[in-house]
Order: structure tokens, then sequence, then C-alpha cells
């Protein structure tokens, strides 16, 4: 099946970026380890990182078109903010995990609430570049037993 991963702002600086937050893995290294682990179990990954809202929101209803059957979220800031995203996502139906980095739990009060969330199957944050490696594996579990 097509699994999508979307990254929003900022996360193109990633590795650069605060590394005592967000760690010294960039994005690149992050999304090959992605992909080969989605190829091995049987899927084929797509990514995608941008810093403008409309662009994510044409993504994800290309993933409408395209068949996408699970979206790999990390919004950044627009988690916070963003109604257009959330109403992108609910707009298409595909299934989402959210994802974070940082344990945004832990940080600011701004950064407590997201747009997303009780759309999502599932959120993981907190465990670095490690997040999207859970979120995969919760979306490769789904994929196999779609109900559970
Ligand atoms: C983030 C957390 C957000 O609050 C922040 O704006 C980001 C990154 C994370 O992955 O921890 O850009 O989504």
């Amino acid at each position: 099946a097509k699994i999508l991963v979307l990254h929003g702002p900022n996360l193109n600086l990633l590795g650069v970026r605060e590394p005592q937050i967000y760690g010294r893995e960039t994005l690149v290294d992050i999304n090959q380890r992605l992909a080969a682990r989605a190829l091995e179990a049987g899927h084929e990954l797509a990514w995608c990182q941008s810093n403008a809202e409309h662009e994510l929101i044409g993504r994800i209803h290309q993933g409408r078109d395209d068949q996408t059957a699970m979206i790999l979220i990390n919004a950044g800031a627009l988690t916070h903010t963003s109604i257009a995203l959330r109403d992108a996502l609910a707009s298409v139906a595909i299934p989402f995990i959210e994802v974070h980095l940082s344990n945004v739990f832990a940080r600011e009060a701004f950064r407590h609430h997201s747009y997303l969330a009780d759309l999502a199957v599932g959120v993981i944050c907190g465990f670095g570049g490690d997040s999207y490696r859970l979120a995969l594996e919760a979306a490769i579990q789904r994929l196999r037993a779609p109900a559970s």
C-alpha cells in the first residue's frame, strides 16, 4: 500500500535546528530509514516536506487521487494553528498518525493543543527521529489488520 510522510514547516532544517530539542538526524536520514522499512514490509513510501501550508494541503488532496492508504504527518507548528490542514485531512478521509519529534506536552502551553489529534488514528511524540519509526510500525500493523 502507499504510505505518505508529510513534514511541515522548518523540518527541512532537522539536524541543524535546535539539536538539543530535535536531535542531529537530518530529514534525509529519517526519510531513507522509513522508505527502507516500508519497502521491507511490502509498502511504498512517499514523502514531502513543505514550509507552505497550501502545498501540504495540495499533497493531502493528491493522496486521495493516488490511493494513499495511510499518512504520517508532522505538521510542525501548523499542528497548533491550522484549521485548514485539519479540514484537508478530514476531507480526504485517509487515516493518519500525528508525529512529533519532541514531547510537545513537556514544552510551552501553546504546543499542547493540536488541531489534528482528535481526527488521528493516534499520536506519537517525544522519541526524536524514532517517533517516525514508531509511527511507521503502527501504520504497518494497521494496514495488516485495519479493524484492530
Ligand atoms: C514539532 C513540535 C512543534 O511544536 C514545532 O512547532 C515543530 C516541531 C516536533 O516535531 O516536535 O516545528 O512538530
